[in-house]
């Protein structure tokens, strides 16, 4: 056992936190309306490899090790909106194991260069900011085809018990022994759930009092790690009937929330962590209690997200002007996602339907053969400011389209780069399209 007073440690993974080794629970003081309430919030970057999901990246591998599930295997494959990536990839370096990572390119590019930098193999793919379950074509169903390899072993953080059991034995256990049981809130963003499902059900087990709130984002929020109620449905370990309260916060609330711990209370957390502590503030009201709020994760990792939610922070730092271009591409990309140069899928089929718009098919070709939209052309975005066969006058009307309305909004800004005046991004892509029914075809 080390002796955590002196802090020296044979291993790395000798940090990783539990009830000898809490993460520290920090009070808000400064930015919380007048409240009979003490609101804490747990810090949990200090977990060794920085944010909560080491926790889980722990007990993932541990388990299947017990349960002798790996066998032989040391190739890990697993889907991640990030910090279960950061936390599998080093538990994985320190093991002997490697991992495999399908992501979404809408994960914070941070994100996305840290686990390459710690070891971890990427395949990058266009999929929304959470892995969606049921998505053909999406994270988790890459993952799963790579599983059925021999030498690849699954943990999947979406349905595994390990992921809930690891907070059962550690956060819960923490929380009861640093507030001496005194807690009578406990409160967590929903991401896979397993932290509140895992830290709630401890809890409660030690005083069926203790109320467990779950807090999700908006639908179309843009807050890394966590998941709206409609991106909830797909996690196995979404227990409702486990927690007392469900509340909804909007971006902006957690965003303007997190500024004000980063600013005011000089706590360098997230932005799920400003959504946890709204929510917790909207159910506290004006109850008496001890308020445990889980703070997933530091700021560091999201300052592109950052930079979009407070463009008037960044107006005068280097390359940016008030008018002139956005800092980084990615700022661009994300501030075309409005109602001028995007369309919606109802629309883009009556423009279909009227037969004067051209749609151009923006992905790669074997994904275009695979099915596009019936009577769009096939143009991927390296060929788009080459091709010969584009429309001849640069009015014309056009409609970019990808698998799910991320590629062709770069589609869409290529073409206008040439000059394209009247160019839209479909919102939703090809796979939308298909869901609603739309007509589709296949072949090149
Ligand atoms: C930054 C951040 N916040 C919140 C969560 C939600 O945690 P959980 O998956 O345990 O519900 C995650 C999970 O990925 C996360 O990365």
């Amino acid at each position: 056992m080390p002796d955590h007073s002196r802090r020296v440690y044979d291993s790395i993974l000798e940090l990783l936190s539990g009830e000898d080794n809490p993460t520290p629970l920090v009070r808000i003081n400064k930015i919380l309306a007048p409240t009979r309430a003490t609101f804490y919030g747990k810090l949990e970057w200090y977990n060794p490899f920085g944010a909560v999901k080491d926790r889980i990246a722990d007990n993932l591998v541990r388990d299947a090790e017990e349960r002798g599930t790996l066998g032989e295997v040391t190739k890990l494959v697993e889907p991640t909106s990030g910090n279960t990536g950061l936390g599998l990839t080093m538990i994985a370096n320190a093991k002997g194991y490697s991992l495999l990572s399908p992501l979404s390119t809408m994960i914070p590019l941070e994100k996305r260069a840290v686990l390459r930098f710690f070891g971890a193999d990427l395949i990058e793919l266009e999929d929304t900011l959470c892995p969606a379950p049921g998505a053909p074509e999406g994270a988790i169903a890459k993952a799963m085809e790579t599983a059925e390899d021999p030498e690849f072993h699954m943990l999947n953080q979406y349905e595994n018990e390990a992921n809930p059991q690891s907070h059962y034995l550690t956060t819960g256990p923490e929380i009861w022994r640093q507030t001496e049981g005194k807690v009578t809130h406990f409160v967590a963003a929903l991401g896979t759930c397993g932290t509140v499902t895992g830290t709630g059900r401890f809890l409660k087990e030690k005083n069926p009092n203790i109320k467990v709130i779950a807090v999700h984002p908006e639908e179309g929020h843009d807050i890394p790690g966590v998941r709206s109620i409609r991106q909830l449905k797909q996690t196995k370990l979404f227990r409702p009937e486990e927690y007392d309260q469900l509340v909804e916060v909007t971006n902006r609330e957690a965003y303007d929330l997190c500024l004000r711990l980063n600013r005011e209370e000089s706590i360098i957390a997230g932005p799920s962590s400003g959504l946890a502590l709204v929510g917790a503030q909207k159910v506290v009201g004006d109850d008496d209690g001890v308020v445990v709020v889980m703070f997933p994760d530091s700021i560091f990792k999201y300052a592109s997200s950052v930079m979009r939610h407070f463009p008037e922070i960044y107006e005068n730092a280097a390359g940016a002007s008030e008018s002139g271009p956005p800092m980084w591409v990615e700022d661009l990309i994300e501030s075309s996602r409005n109602e001028r140069d995007t369309i919606e899928i109802a629309e883009a089929a009556r423009l279909r339907e009227a037969n004067e718009t051209v749609f151009i098919d923006v992905r790669a070709k074997d994904e275009y053969a695979a099915m596009h939209v019936a009577g769009a052309m096939s143009v991927p975005t390296q060929d788009l400011t080459t091709a010969k066969n584009l429309p001849e006058s640069r009015e014309t009307p056009i409609v970019t389209v990808c698998n799910r309305g991320n590629l062709s909004i770069q589609g869409m800004l290529l073409l206008r780069s040439v000059g394209y005046t009247n160019v839209r991004s479909m919102n939703d892509g090809t796979i939308g399209w298909n869901d609603q029914g739309l007509p589709t075809e296949n072949g090149s």
